[in-house]
């Protein structure tokens, strides 16, 4: 596909799930106007009908894009989850279709963290207690453990985007921090990693977890881990439902262990507004349950539209495949004066000198080239100082392992 100010009407880009308006103007600031939009979902043949002409696929996290759909849209260049996951995303098949995935990994910090304060202000006034108990005519004045956030522990699981960010904000209220992380992290403010998850539970007044969902964090907070923690602390998780076991968490608040917990997501969620929410903690008045909303707010949306959709803008002006989820990362300069031919193919011994035969035979001068590999895809990007040679491109896409080929001037 070559690509020049003209050709810019001709790429078209679907936006599904009522991605937000912030996303459409990037994209049309960047010269980009052949764009559909759908407030919803799709599925099934609805979708492969829909993509079949689609270079830019904009989601959220409700369309599922199997390999079936991948197979159907041809001229699929990018997938832009506008969403932190993209477990709704068959990876590997995107790979290896040629198509590069893009998320939104850190719009929505700020939303998860502020979130976290309030809920752990809240928890340690005990005020969902004596709010459900007024809501039932009951007056529940007393000052009987309720703590002010000043003075105590913060204790936080994950020193990544979120945990991080928390760690700045609960210390500008005067709480203390201490974290956990597998890596070591260089600590914000006077925060003060420790080396093991029992230490972090056995000084924190206030625990919150934000771990990513892998094999060593599935119940990483179970009986014996609330059990480490201190007498009447609180527990908050606004990461992945599967970090918590929340039949022992049950257990440990029904005992009067934990004053309180905060809880965003579940092992099992609805997957809509209208299905029922099912959760073995319905009914504790200490606990604040909440549907999955950490990260949702109005500014995150906003800025998570603007995130991908540059992304997205950028992949199909420049090539550049930074922070893609599935792709090799190749971070471009900009090309001015030259041609930029992009090479994806499959990653095997022999390619990348077969590409460069083609130059050579077809008189064509390299100014820079970019190569990286991921698993099984590697991605060539060559600069070339003189006329398009469509005879070049022509050959590279008969290179066996070719998965697509673009041209950018
Ligand atoms: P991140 O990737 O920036 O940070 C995760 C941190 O956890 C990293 O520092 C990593 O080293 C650490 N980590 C990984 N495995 C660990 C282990 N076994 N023990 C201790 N530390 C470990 O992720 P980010 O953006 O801060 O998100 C954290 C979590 O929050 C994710 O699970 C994400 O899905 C969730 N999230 C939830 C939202 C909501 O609406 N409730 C919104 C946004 C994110």
């Amino acid at each position: 596909m070559k690509q020049t100010s003209v050709d810019k009407q001709v790429i078209k880009f679907l936006l599904l799930e009522g991605v937000h308006d912030s996303a459409e103007a990037l994209i049309r600031s960047a010269g980009y106007h052949n764009i559909e939009r759908e407030p919803a979902s799709l599925d099934g043949q609805a979708l492969a009908e829909r993509v079949k002409d689609v270079h830019f696929l904009g989601i959220r996290s409700r369309t599922q894009l199997s390999a079936e759909v991948f197979a159907a849209a041809p001229k699929l260049n990018a997938v832009g989850c506008f969403c932190i996951g993209t477990n709704q995303v068959d990876l590997h098949a995107a790979r290896a279709h040629g198509v590069a995935v893009f998320n939104a990994p850190f719009s929505n910090t700020r939303s998860v963290a502020e979130l976290v304060l309030a809920q752990a202000t809240l928890l340690l006034r005990r005020v969902p207690e004596k709010n459900a108990a007024a809501h039932r005519g009951q007056w529940l004045k007393s000052a009987n453990h309720s703590y002010e956030l000043r003075g105590k522990t913060l204790g936080i699981v994950g020193y990544g985007s979120i945990g991080s960010q928390l760690s700045v904000m609960a210390e500008s209220l005067g709480m203390r921090v201490v974290f956990y992380d597998v890596v070591t992290k260089l600590p914000h403010g006077n925060a003060r990693q420790v080396l093991s998850l029992d230490e972090l539970l056995e000084v924190s007044h206030v625990v919150t977890l934000h771990v990513p969902e892998t094999e060593q964090t599935r119940m990483m907070i179970a009986a014996a881990q609330l059990k480490t923690m201190r007498d009447q602390s609180i527990l908050i998780n606004a990461s992945r439902g599967t970090v918590v076991d929340l039949a022992a968490l049950k257990e440990a608040l029904a005992a009067g262990k934990l004053l309180g917990a905060a809880i965003d997501v579940f092992p099992v969620e609805p997957a809509s507004n209208k299905d029922a929410f099912e959760c073995e903690l319905i009914g504790m008045d200490n606990v604040i349950l909440t549907p999955h909303i950490g990260g949702s707010t109005l500014e995150a949306q906003q800025s998570i539209g603007r995130e991908v959709a540059d992304k997205l803008v950028k992949y199909s002006d420049t090539g550049a495949t930074v922070s893609s989820v599935n792709f090799p990362e190749v971070a471009l300069p900009a090309h001015p004066g030259k041609h930029r031919i992009l090479h994806i193919h499959r990653n095997v011994p022999g390619i990348l000198s077969a590409i460069n035969q083609i130059f050579a035979d077809t008189g064509v001068n390299v100014a820079a080239q970019y190569l990286q590999t991921r698993d099984t895809v590697g991605y060539v990007v060559i600069d070339t100082d003189t006329e398009y040679s469509g005879q070049a491109l022509e050959r590279l896409r008969e290179v066996p392992g070719t998965l697509r080929t673009r041209i950018l001037f």
